[in-house]
């Protein structure tokens, strides 16, 4: 769907990107992870030739990018970034429309489109489509950057630190929304963070990039399994297994049938890192497992948790 062959890009002395190779997946959603200064938001904007590369070939759907229109290539595929970039002086209605506009749809077609997408990321469109932006929060503004990203239905979606100016509560709220957004959708996202967080848990392959050489790309568990080298290590640092938990729920773990008596109790759909915080709470080293119609469905131990990470 996605593919860098051999990317290069240099600022005078300085290459940005070294000689990158990598394919991302249909419907996948990809992480380019790294120190600040590694080359994560240069590789993106190559990808709709926002920079332009010295060498290499990226191709997208197979379309080879450098033969493409730069405006059409952007029409084709969604842009967010961090300070959003909403026109101050349109309402929210308009600045999702903006593509459609662009693209020529007819007022009908473009009107239920910016409805429809006001729902899917979480805004009432009676309350905001004739608002303006700075009548919104700044995670509202972000829900609507996206909306307007995904307003003609782009196959591909180019995100840089989109959620990096928000506070904790709403970054996490966004992250969950927009993942299962993107599952629904089947978008195909290049997504740059240098939050190891946001990448873990967003991420279904990561590229861990460093002075702008792309390290590895691969899932979470196999860079922590399988580290390709010493960097990999110590830049997901001694809480990578910590934050692996927090991507597996208890549902498929084999249980024990034993009494679940005085255990405290999480449900299939807990991830294993808030079950091991419960196991520690409550001082015990096994959980009762509900089994959804108010009993238990047997009970998960320490060690079946420890394993079923490692698998
Ligand atoms: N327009 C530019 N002109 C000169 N140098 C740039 C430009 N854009 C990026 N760089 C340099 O290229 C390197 C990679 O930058 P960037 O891709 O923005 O990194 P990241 O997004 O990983 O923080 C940095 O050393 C940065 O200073
Ligand atoms: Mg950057």
């Amino acid at each position: 769907m996605i593919r860098l062959e051999h990317v290069t890009k240099c600022f005078a002395e300085n290459t940005a990107v070294d000689d990158v190779s990598l394919e991302i997946k249909a419907g996948e959603l990809a992480i380019l992870l790294g120190p600040s200064g590694c080359g994560k938001t240069t590789t993106l904007r190559s990808i709709n030739r926002m920079t332009d590369i010295d060498s290499g070939t990226i191709f997208v759907d197979d379309i080879n990018v450098l033969e493409q229109q730069p405006d059409e290539l952007r029409r084709r595929i969604g842009y967010v970034i961090q300070s959003i970039g909403l026109f101050p002086h349109l309402t929210i209605a308009r600045n999702v429309a903006t593509v459609p506009r662009l693209l020529g749809w007819d007022a009908e077609r473009t009107n239920k489109r910016v409805n429809e997408l006001l729902e899917m990321v979480g805004l009432d469109p009676a309350l905001y489509a004739m608002k303006h932006p700075r009548e919104l929060s700044g995670g509202e503004q972000q829900r609507v950057g996206v909306a307007r990203a995904l307003a003609a239905d782009p196959a591909v979606l180019l995100m840089d630190e989109p959620f990096g100016a928000l506070d904790p509560l709403s970054r996490q709220r966004l992250q969950v929304e927009f993942r299962a957004l993107q599952r629904e959708l089947g978008t195909t996202v290049v997504f740059v963070t240098h939050d190891i967080e946001e990448a873990v848990l967003l991420g279904d392959r990561i590229a861990l990039m460093d002075h702008g050489r792309l390290i590895q790309f691969d899932r979470p568990e196999t860079l922590w399994l399988s580290p390709a080298t010493p960097f990999v290590s110590s830049f997901f640092g001694e809480e990578f297994a910590l934050k692996i938990l927090s991507r597996h729920t208890v549902f498929g773990i084999a249980l024990e049938r034993v009494s679940p008596d005085g255990l405290a109790q999480v449900t299939a759909e807990t991830s294993l890192k808030d079950a091991l915080a419960t196991m520690v709470s409550s001082g015990r080293d096994a959980l009762s497992v509900s089994d959804g119609l108010g009993g238990s469905a047997g009970v998960l131990t320490f060690s079946a948790l420890v394993h079923a990470v490692k698998e």
